[in-house]
């Protein structure tokens, strides 16, 4: 287990942000994190687990221990008479697994393909992309307790998933009181952040596939094509196509994928919304309440392309924050979090609702 020291972090996190980990240690293997957990010189230390980096606004150095989760492998666990079980190391590329899923014929993931980031990070975010999300498809994960270093897995229930949320998100409230995944204990009411180090997830893709579509930018690429019933090849490719033209490529253009997440309102609240901007773009949902496209709401306070520093509105797409230089001179986590409160200030006078962030500031 090799501890590095001063570890330049930018090319770790997608928005390319200057800062470094004071200290490093890649977990390249579980018995890696074993002997982690076994020194004492680190088994008490605060830490704080790294995967693709893709959702995350570094504002200064990081204090905190960084675990940089390097742990590979991918496979088929099982095939049932309904399903494929499949499994990815945390470490793999999120991207290069649904590929991978593709290839093999275990066909569901395809709709959330080229989402930045690794396989460890999808269940945390319970990422979700054109009409699927993970928790959809999700099996479930292993991890390991970084104040025990006990062992355990949660099923999907257990994540406690939600839109772009889950156990994972939420202050640990009951830690303290009893072991996450002993027996007898109920892991759901606890929450997990900066607790848990994921190191598998496990999805269960079904045999008799069906394509996920009914997403207007799916829609749109059928009527196009006049392809009424695309394989799941198809679906993968018009996904990533999508995906390219309308979000940056985070290789080119700092960025962590949609900044904010999209609201939800009650009807009354959207009904009185609509009567004072009628063209806003609104979904109802199967609870009776109303989703808003946070985008439409950030473009129509005119913040398309406007900046602070180097942090930027994305021009094609307002929910994008970017960091318009990928050196040293790019924007700071603090242009960033200026931008972005500048940003929810606006709509909030102007819509009086409030934009919750998506990605973890550190
Ligand atoms: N819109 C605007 N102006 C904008 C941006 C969007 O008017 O500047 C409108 C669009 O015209 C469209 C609506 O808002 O009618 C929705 O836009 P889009 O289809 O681009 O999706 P989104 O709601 O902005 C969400 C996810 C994305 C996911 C896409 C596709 C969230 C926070 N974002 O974006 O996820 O890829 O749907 O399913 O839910 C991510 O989480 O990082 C992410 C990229």
């Amino acid at each position: 287990m090799l501890v590095e020291k001063n570890v330049p972090l930018q090319p770790y996190n997608s928005f390319h942000i200057v800062a470094k980990a004071q200290t490093l240690v890649r977990i390249q293997s579980e018995p890696d994190l074993h002997a982690l957990m076994a020194d004492p010189q680190w088994a008490a230390s605060d830490k704080f687990v790294l995967g693709g980096g893709s959702n995350l606004v570094l504002t200064g150095d990081v204090r905190p221990l960084v675990l940089k989760v390097e742990l590979m492998g991918r496979r088929l666990v099982q095939a049932t008479e309904k399903a494929f079980i499949v499994e990815a190391g945390a470490g793999e590329n999120w991207h290069d697994f649904v590929a991978w899923t593709i290839d093999q014929g275990y066909f569901g993931l395809e709709n959330l393909a080229l989402i930045p980031g690794t396989a460890g990070g999808a269940p945390v975010q319970n990422i979700g992309a054109y009409g699927v999300e993970l928790q959809d498809r999700f099996e479930s994960l292993d991890a390991i307790d970084l104040r025990t270093g006990h062992e355990f897995a949660l099923d999907a229930a257990q994540c406690g998933f939600g839109y772009r949320d889950s156990v994972f998100k939420h202050a640990p409230h009951l830690a303290g009181k009893a072991p996450v995944g002993q027996p007898g204990t109920e892991p759901r009411a606890f929450g997990l952040a900066g607790r848990a180090l994921i190191t598998r997830v496990r999805l269960c893709l079904p045999k008799a596939w069906k394509a996920t579509l009914g997403y207007a930018d799916l829609d749109k690429k059928m009527q196009q094509t006049g392809m009424t019933a695309p394989t799941p090849r198809q679906i993968f490719d018009w996904v990533c196509e999508i995906r390219r033209a309308k979000l940056p490529d985070p290789a080119v253009l700092g960025n962590a994928g949609s900044f904010f997440k999209n609201p939800t309102v009650s009807p009354e609240q959207c009904s009185d919304i609509i009567a004072r901007e009628p063209k806003i773009v609104h979904y109802r949902l199967d609870n009776g309440s109303v989703k808003l496209a946070a985008g439409w709401l950030i473009e129509a306070c005119g913040w398309k392309g406007k900046s602070v520093g180097q942090a930027a509105v994305y021009e094609k797409q307002a929910l994008v924050l970017v960091n318009r230089r990928t050196d040293a001179q790019g924007a700071t986590g603090g242009e960033v979090m200026l931008l972005a409160k500048a940003i929810q200030t606006s709509v909030y006078e102007r819509f009086g609702i409030l934009l919750e962030p998506e990605p973890v500031v550190l």
